[in-house]
């Protein structure tokens, strides 16, 4: 069944910018209440939060937090209930990395290590623990979604270090095992994007913007919006639990 996700309530970590704020404003768009969760720039949170608000004419709240920790990750659910009455999506999307080239060994860190498995691996865990009572308790034609934002670097060998590839390959991993555990009522979900031009994806620079654009059969790569398009269609299938979606411009096959 796909259903709408119009008076529905949504939390989007790291959605302040980039892709989450791109799935932000899809939410809302679906005429979906949504919590904002950014780590630092409050003003930037804000203003999406107000402009989303005024074009679609539904309630924001925009909530600062780091999801490196377990105890943001139960506030920003309990804070998006208490404000907005419910939760029945959460896009757990914020992620890190560090780009290292695979070759250079020598420079990746113990930190790289931890700060990938922290963001990209255990903030998801922490978040659906804290969100499973009010996904499950959901209403019985919804339920309620996970959505996890993994990449292509989790599904070959690909991506900006050797820490982000394993972690994102995890968190590939977690979603399954999630999905198998948790139904009938909880759904749960990865996305896999390639290369976007967000400020993360723009860090690469151009050349390697130029080299990957170059390798993809389709031979551009995905917009944003095609990205968020993954996350709002999932959300609103409820026969999609434990998979990968793949929005790729078919780099995973090449
Ligand atoms: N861009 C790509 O090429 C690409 C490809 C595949 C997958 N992805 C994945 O897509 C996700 C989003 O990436 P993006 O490119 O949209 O990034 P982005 O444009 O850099 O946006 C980052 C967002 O995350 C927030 N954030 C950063 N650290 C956070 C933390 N510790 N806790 C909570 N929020 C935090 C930022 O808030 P502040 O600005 O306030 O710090 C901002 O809202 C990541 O999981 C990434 O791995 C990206």
């Amino acid at each position: 069944m796909v259903v709408s996700l119009s008076g529905k309530v949504a939390l989007v970590t790291g959605g302040s910018a980039g892709l989450g704020a791109a799935v932000a404003r899809r939410l809302a768009g679906e005429g979906c209440a949504v919590a904002i969760n950014y780590a630092s720039s409050a003003d930037r949170a804000r203003a999406l939060a107000d402009e989303i608000a005024a074009e679609h004419g539904v309630r924001t709240l925009v909530l600062c937090g780091d999801v490196a920790s377990e105890a943001v990750c139960r506030d920003l659910v309990e804070r998006t209930v208490a404000e907005l009455g419910r939760l029945d999506l959460v896009v757990s999307n914020a992620g890190w990395t560090r780009i290292v080239n695979f070759a250079d060994l020598d420079g990746v860190t113990e930190h790289d290590f931890d700060k990938c498995y922290a963001l990209n691996v255990k903030s998801h865990f922490w978040l659906f623990r804290a969100a499973k009572p009010h996904l499950a308790s959901g209403d019985e034609e919804f339920g309620g979604s996970f959505l996890v934002t993994s990449s292509v670097a989790g599904l070959k060998p690909a991506g900006s270090s050797i820490p982000y590839a394993i972690t994102k390959s995890a968190a590939v991993h977690l979603v399954k095992v999630l999905a198998k555990a948790h139904g009938p009522n909880i759904r749960v979900n990865a996305i896999c994007p390639s290369l976007l031009l967000t400020e993360w994806g723009k860090s690469f620079g151009p050349e390697r913007i130029k080299a990957v654009t170059a390798s993809l059969p389709l031979k551009r790569l995905p917009s944003l919006d095609d990205a968020a398009d993954a996350f709002i269609s999932t959300a609103r299938n409820t026969s999609i639990t434990g998979s990968i979606i793949v929005v790729d411009s078919g780099m995973a096959v090449v």
